[in-house]
């Protein structure tokens, strides 16, 4: 993108350039999430595999929407080249565990684009990102229920099964 193109923007170049990192993290959450299904597929979580079918789909639509924002604001946004994506897990647990581990990150992304774009006064962007901020509430918190909903339930024999089961009632929620 030359000079003057740049000084059109109705968002800072900086946040354009932060976003285009958040389309990329949102495109890797959607690729480590299809892992996560695959995973839970072969293990026999079939419920499991379905929530996480479900988050790679909500991902890609986040992925877009930033993907759209920069379209309309005069921006550049980068189709993102995605590699390293973990298909090995001990545990159903394992897999939750990461599945916040990368939730974690990304909200703290996200906070760090609306700290910077609020620094700079772009308010549009900031006021862009009020519903991811809020997403993220949403979805990190879905995690960590089905966490203690696993801590309670233990991982031997019968529990393997009451716990995927028990993934249903949050597919509807995520
Ligand atoms: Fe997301
Ligand atoms: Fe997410």
């Amino acid at each position: 993108m030359n000079d003057i193109a740049r000084q059109q923007l109705s968002i800072q170049v900086e946040s354009m350039d932060l976003l285009n990192g958040q389309i990329k993290m949102e495109a890797h959450a959607s690729a480590a999430y299809l892992a996560m299904a695959s995973w839970c597929e072969q293990n026999g979580f079939f419920t499991s595999a379905k929530f996480f079918f479900k988050q790679t789909e909500e991902e890609r639509e986040h992925m877009m929407k930033i993907f759209n924002f920069l379209i309309d604001t005069g921006g550049s946004p980068i189709s993102p080249e995605i590699s390293g994506i973990n298909h090995e897990f001990s545990s159903i647990k394992d897999v939750f565990e990461s599945a916040l581990q990368h939730e974690v990150k990304v909200t703290e992304s996200i906070k760090n684009i609306v700290k910077k774009a609020r620094a700079s006064m772009d308010i549009t962007t900031e006021r862009f990102l009020d519903w991811f901020i809020l997403e993220q509430v949403e979805e990190e918190n879905t995690i960590r229920d089905i966490l203690d909903m696993i801590e309670l339930t233990g991982m031997e024999g019968v529990g393997k099964q009451m716990i995927d089961d028990s993934i249903e009632k949050w597919i509807e929620e995520a």
